[in-house]
């Protein structure tokens, strides 16, 4: 085993690629603990991302994510979900992968698209042509999920339980 990071599971991926489901999952088939950064964000400021993103912008939320993921430096056995931005800064990457093993969900645009259509809390793509908006950020995006993930599965096709159960195999050769 990598004496060198924690003993934690770490989402990254885009939205809609299910990293909280998966990650709850994860978490109640193993006995760890869940953690998502995008309801820490919401816990401390009090209010919706979406109105953190409307009334602040995105660089505010940026700075309230980062200082989510450093107010988590020491946690162990955890199942982590991070936002789908979260990769856009290095540093947070560099924290991330110092936690444990980091996997990143992946999964095609249309469906991507499908996924994020059933509601609107995603202030990115509240604009007039979401896909368009999805297919540049995963284009610039695609580069650091890669470069932060030990581990990468496609859940186009996947059941939540399917790509949970795929992530805690690969997460036992990792740790052993
Ligand atoms: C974002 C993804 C969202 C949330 C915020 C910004 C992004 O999280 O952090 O709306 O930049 O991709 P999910 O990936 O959980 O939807």
């Amino acid at each position: 085993m990598n004496t060198a990071i924690g003993r934690n599971i770490v989402l990254v991926g885009f939205m809609g690629t299910g990293k909280s489901s998966v990650g709850r999952r994860i978490a109640s088939q193993l006995g760890l603990r869940f953690v998502d950064t995008d309801r820490l964000v919401v816990e401390k400021t009090g209010i919706s991302i979406d109105e953190i993103f409307r009334h602040h912008g995105e660089e505010r939320f940026r700075e309230e994510e980062a200082d989510a993921l450093d107010s988590l430096d020491a946690i162990d056995a955890h199942v982590m979900a991070t936002g789908g931005g979260i990769v856009t800064r290095a540093s947070n990457v560099e924290r991330l992968r110092s936690l444990g093993f980091v996997v990143c969900l992946t999964a095609s645009e249309e469906v991507i698209l499908e996924r994020v259509s059933r509601n609107d809390r995603r202030p990115l793509l509240k604009e007039a042509n979401p896909r368009e908006t999805i297919r540049a950020l995963l284009a610039a995006r695609a580069p650091l999920y890669a470069s932060a993930a030990h581990f990468t599965v496609d859940t186009t096709i996947r059941s939540h339980d399917e790509v949970a159960s795929v992530i805690i195999a690969e997460s036992r050769r990792f740790f052993q």
